[in-house]
């Protein structure tokens, strides 16, 4: 009973961040429509183990992923397979599997997360 009112109180607090436009890894632009924000996704979804500065953590630095072409991070993040042919260990998820922020990542989020990723120094 109480983990469910605990996970009944982490959906309504999830509902109200996204009504709130905080959350949920999107801002909203009047010019570009719905751009994902790869910083907020980051954030929720990866800076748990890769340091809130992705200087890593539990998992490597993402200095050297950051500087792969989108296509590369893509498999890497979606499928664990890195451009020089590594399958990562099994703590890194597969976000095509484990989905992004509650559902499977789009090619948006990626590039938003991609994006966020070359900003950090
Ligand atoms: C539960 C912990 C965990 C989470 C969450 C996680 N990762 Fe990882 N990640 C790892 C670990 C551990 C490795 C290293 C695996 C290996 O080398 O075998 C890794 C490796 C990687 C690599 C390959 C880096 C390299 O140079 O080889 C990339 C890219 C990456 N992660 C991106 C991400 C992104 C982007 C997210 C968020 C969407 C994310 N990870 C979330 C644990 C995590």
């Amino acid at each position: 009973m109480l983990a469910l009112a605990a996970a009944l109180g982490t959906a309504a607090y999830q509902a109200g961040e996204r009504l709130a436009g905080t959350g949920g890894g999107a801002v909203v632009t009047a010019a570009t429509g719905t751009v994902p924000d790869g910083g907020a996704l980051y954030a929720a979804s990866c800076a748990g183990c890769h340091g809130a500065d992705a200087g890593g953590a539990l998992g490597p630095a993402l200095r050297a992923s950051a500087a792969w072409s989108g296509a590369d991070f893509t498999q890497a993040v979606l499928e664990g397979r890195t451009p020089d042919g590594r399958t990562l260990g099994a703590v890194m998820p597969r976000f095509a599997t484990a989905g992004l922020d509650g559902a499977p990542p789009t090619q948006a989020q990626l590039d938003a997360l991609h994006a966020y990723l070359k900003t950090l120094p």
